[in-house]
């Protein structure tokens, strides 16, 4: 039998409530694997009353029957890999022959870090906004052909190869005025990479050419969202990697015929940490409702999100460079007790109207709105009148049905819609 690699990815920029979505899904399937990233990702997931806080370790560890990988395309800090999975066993899940590594994922150095810190203090007003966990830095020396991966572990001269790349980066660092103490984290980083080895090595492209013809059903799970990715988000405000689905095939080693459904998730919203543009963003109370409705506050900075109105051409593009198949709605109750909702359905640019993403998003791109009818209490089991006018307009904007509306953090507020594709407007 030969079996398709659903895909799940961010349509917005990033927080969408991913991690949510895959725990509900992840019984479904066999293999969770995650395609790019690193632990800039903070994924959340909440049941049974407690909250947990994913960086790299796929969504799927919850579901006993799920083995989890964590491909190519991601990028790993051996710290804070070995911290989640230490949580995860003191929490009592069992990951013995549940967690794989892919062998050409690259690892991200204390020397990557601190080049992320030096190189985002000296951009001062222009920076990105990272969350200098080392990975542009370390997707840089992927694309130089200078990296550290995952398999050199494995090799006889990793020591060596280990100390040429942190004598590549001294010679970068001391280009910068002010460089973070980086010697004072090897030693932990150094005693994480033994202990990774813990965790079994696989070749990911291999792995998952073999699940396919056994059958296994296998979900690709995306990291951060498509508005961050480095071609088609809003460069150079992005991540460096390719979090579109395109992405999972090279970050797997999954060839794109082999691609089932991309599911799409996005939240009633928007949001967006760090700098760049952002056209439906409320400075005002508005916006601080929804920062404090929503707990808009970064997993793994902390830092306040920046909060605006759902954008129809962003997500419009999002479900056009992706070939998203159906939406998951997130974070509706957010917007619960509200007179009436506002959302955009195209840009005035230069005084013409646009439904499309222009290459530059700057303000030029002037927000239009639709104001809707506001929706109460969704703790009930099915979806009020004004949220399925609400989700009527997106789907006839984007041309693809929303499936999955949650009204909830925990994983027992979720409603699956019954709906077949709608035609786009
Ligand atoms: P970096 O990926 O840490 O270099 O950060 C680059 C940009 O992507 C910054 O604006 C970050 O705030 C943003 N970013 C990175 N990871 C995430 C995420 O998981 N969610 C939301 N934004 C993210």
């Amino acid at each position: 039998m030969n079996t398709r690699v659903d895909v799940l990815l961010g349509a917005q920029w990033g927080d969408e409530g991913k991690g949510k979505v895959v725990d509900v899904v992840a019984p479904h399937y066999q293999v969770v694997a995650r395609f790019q990233g690193g632990p800039n990702a903070g994924h959340t997931l909440i049941f049974e009353g407690r909250k947990h806080v994913l960086h790299t370790i796929p969504s799927g560890i919850f579901h006993p029957g799920t083995v989890n990988l964590v491909g190519n395309g991601v990028v790993i800090d051996p710290v804070i890999f070995m911290k989640e999975v230490d949580a995860l066993r003191a929490g009592g899940t069992d990951i013995t022959g549940r967690l794989l590594i892919g062998r050409r994922a690259h690892l991200i150095l204390p020397t990557h870090r601190a080049l992320d810190a030096a190189s985002e203090s000296e951009k001062g007003k222009e920076k990105i906004g990272s969350t200098l966990k080392g990975i542009g830095p370390t997707y840089m020396d992927k694309t130089g052909r200078n990296g550290f991966r995952v398999g050199d572990l494995e090799l006889a001269d990793r020591s060596e190869r280990y100390q040429t790349l942190v004598r590549k980066h001294e010679r970068l660092l001391s280009l910068y005025p002010q460089v973070p103490d980086w010697r004072a984290a090897e030693k932990e980083w150094l005693d994480a990479v033994e202990r990774l080895r813990e965790i079994p090595f696989v070749d990911s492209e291999h792995y998952l050419d073999e699940a396919l013809r056994d059958g296994r059903s296998i979900l690709a799970e995306g990291a951060q969202g498509t508005l961050l990715d480095i071609d088609f988000g809003t460069y150079p405000f992005v991540t460096s990697s390719n979090t579109i689905c395109a992405g999972a095939c090279t970050g797997l080693g999954i060839a794109p015929t082999r691609i089932g459904k991309v599911i799409g998730i996005f939240k009633a919203y928007c949001t967006r940490v760090g700098s760049g543009p952002f056209p439906t963003e409320l400075t005002d109370e508005m916006g601080e409702r929804i920062r404090q409705a929503g707990r808009e506050f970064g997993s793994t900075t902390g830092r306040p999100r920046r909060c605006g109105w759902l954008d129809l051409p962003a997500l419009r593009y999002a479900v056009m460079v992706n070939g998203i198949t159906e939406l998951a709605m997130m974070k509706a109750d957010v917007l619960s007790g509200l007179d009436n909702v506002r959302v955009c359905t195209h840009y005035r640019i230069n005084g013409q109207e646009s439904t499309q993403l222009p290459y530059d998003l700057g303000p030029a791109a002037q927000p239009v709105y639709r104001e809707l009818p506001g929706w109460g209490d969704l703790s009930g089991a099915t979806i009020p009148p004004a949220l399925e006018r609400y989700i009527a307009l997106i789907e006839e904007a984007v041309g693809v049905p929303v499936r999955i509306v949650s009204t909830g953090p925990d994983r027992a507020e979720t409603i699956l819609r019954n709906v077949t594709a709608p035609a786009r407007a």
